[in-house]
């Protein structure tokens, strides 16, 4: 790696508002969408469902499925290089990659080390399982270690593929979730290689260190049994009979994880920007996991975020777990309605019932 320490202490710029706790700066992104669209439509000609139900209830209109050859391990890949192509690096830049998913490629090995050997690097590689909050989690563990040292340029992965583990018979799981993946490159902006689109952004007007400025991390363990795959693990390893009976496939007590969902969000956001001493007014864009549209509805009215700095795309690709976060990013910053400096926050939800809100500084390294 081609790697030189930032010169100059003096020529870090003052901070304005909340300072960060773990710098990292957003060097590009990617994302990677199976090209299979599967509408509403479709799904009313073999469910007993129809477009109406799912769009009062949900906000989806359409999601992608992955054909064979688009699972998750794929769709990493294709995301990671699209990230690196947007920050203008190479594999061998990256000493770093963590992947965010609940639908590894393979049991084993993590779906971190096939993209390692995709990649053709050896960068130090693993997967985390945090269900629909993975991202969230994913992006704190990412930004320590970047900021600890451990690192300097990480790709950070949410990848899955629900559509392996939903019973495509059962209408009150099929029509929530889709595929796809998204990455970032994360670099310690403490250290400034050659490659341009860093060093154009160090030598720039001063501003505020990128990074993570304030995270909630939980676990309502009272809903652990809201969203479940009960074969298939070391409890109850998939057999023949595991299978008959579906074993395989998501269950889920929807109701219940609504309610709690919404509870368990909103208190989040509330604890991540008290722990950043600011308000909402204070976030430029809200980026909640696009798991239902009347969650997200609920959330932003309850936690005071203006409706029109939230951002989403879970009309079009449903609940994508560990990937729908990262997909509304760089789909915002291909936009470019992310400027240096903005404060956006994450939170995500899932099994288990996890959450994960994490307040980040947008920028670049
Ligand atoms: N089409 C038509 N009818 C349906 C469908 C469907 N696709 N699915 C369920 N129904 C029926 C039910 O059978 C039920 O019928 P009944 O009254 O005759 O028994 C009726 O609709 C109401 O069912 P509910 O489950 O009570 O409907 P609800 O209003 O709660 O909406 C939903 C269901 C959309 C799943 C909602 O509960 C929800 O969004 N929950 C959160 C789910 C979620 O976010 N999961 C992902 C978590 S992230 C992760 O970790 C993967």
């Amino acid at each position: 790696m081609s790697v030189s320490t930032h010169p100059a202490p003096a020529a870090v710029p003052p901070v304005t508002g909340p300072q960060v706790r773990a710098a990292a700066g957003v060097a590009g992104w990617g994302s990677a969408l199976p090209t299979g669209v599967v509408t509403n439509a479709d799904l009313e000609r073999r469910l007993d469902t129809d477009d109406e139900w799912i769009t009062t209830r949900t906000g989806i209109r359409e999601r992608r499925i992955a054909t064979d050859g688009e699972t998750t391990g794929p769709l990493a890949v294709a995301a990671a290089r699209a990230a690196l192509r947007s920050a203008g690096v190479e594999a061998a830049d990256i000493d770093l990659i963590v992947v965010a998913t609940c639908t590894a490629e393979v049991p084993m090995p993590s779906t971190a080390a096939l993209v390692a050997s995709e990649l053709g690097t050896s960068a130090g590689g693993f997967d985390l399982d945090a269900a629909c909050a993975g991202f969230g989690y994913a992006l704190a563990t990412t930004a320590s270690l970047l900021s600890s040292g451990l690192a300097q340029r990480a790709l950070l992965i949410g990848a899955d593929t629900m559509s392996r583990v939903v019973d495509p018979d059962d209408r009150s799981t099929a029509v929530l979730f889709g595929d796809g993946a998204a990455a970032l490159v994360l670099t310690d902006p403490s250290v400034v290689s050659l490659v341009p689109s860093e060093v154009q952004a160090a030598t720039t007007a001063p501003r505020p260190l990128p990074g993570l400025v304030s995270a909630d991390l939980v676990v309502d363990g009272a809903g652990v049994d809201l969203l479940r795959i009960p074969a298939g693990g070391s409890r109850m390893p998939a057999t023949a009979a595991t299978v008959a009976a579906g074993g395989q496939f998501i269950q889920m007590e929807g109701r219940e994880l609504f309610r709690r969902a919404v509870r368990e969000v909103v208190n989040s956001v509330q604890r991540t920007l008290d722990r950043a001493g600011v308000t909402a007014a204070d976030v430029a864009w809200f980026v909640p996991h696009q798991a239902n549209a009347r969650i997200v509805d609920a959330v932003v009215a309850r936690a005071g975020i203006a409706a029109d700095r939230t951002l989403g795309n879970g009309d079009r690709y449903g609940n994508t777990s560990a990937a729908s976060i990262p997909l509304v990013l760089a789909e915002a910053a291909d936009e470019g309605r992310l400027h240096e400096g903005d404060l956006v926050l994450v939170s995500g939800f899932g099994a288990g019932l996890s959450v994960a809100t994490v307040l980040w500084r947008w920028g670049r390294p």
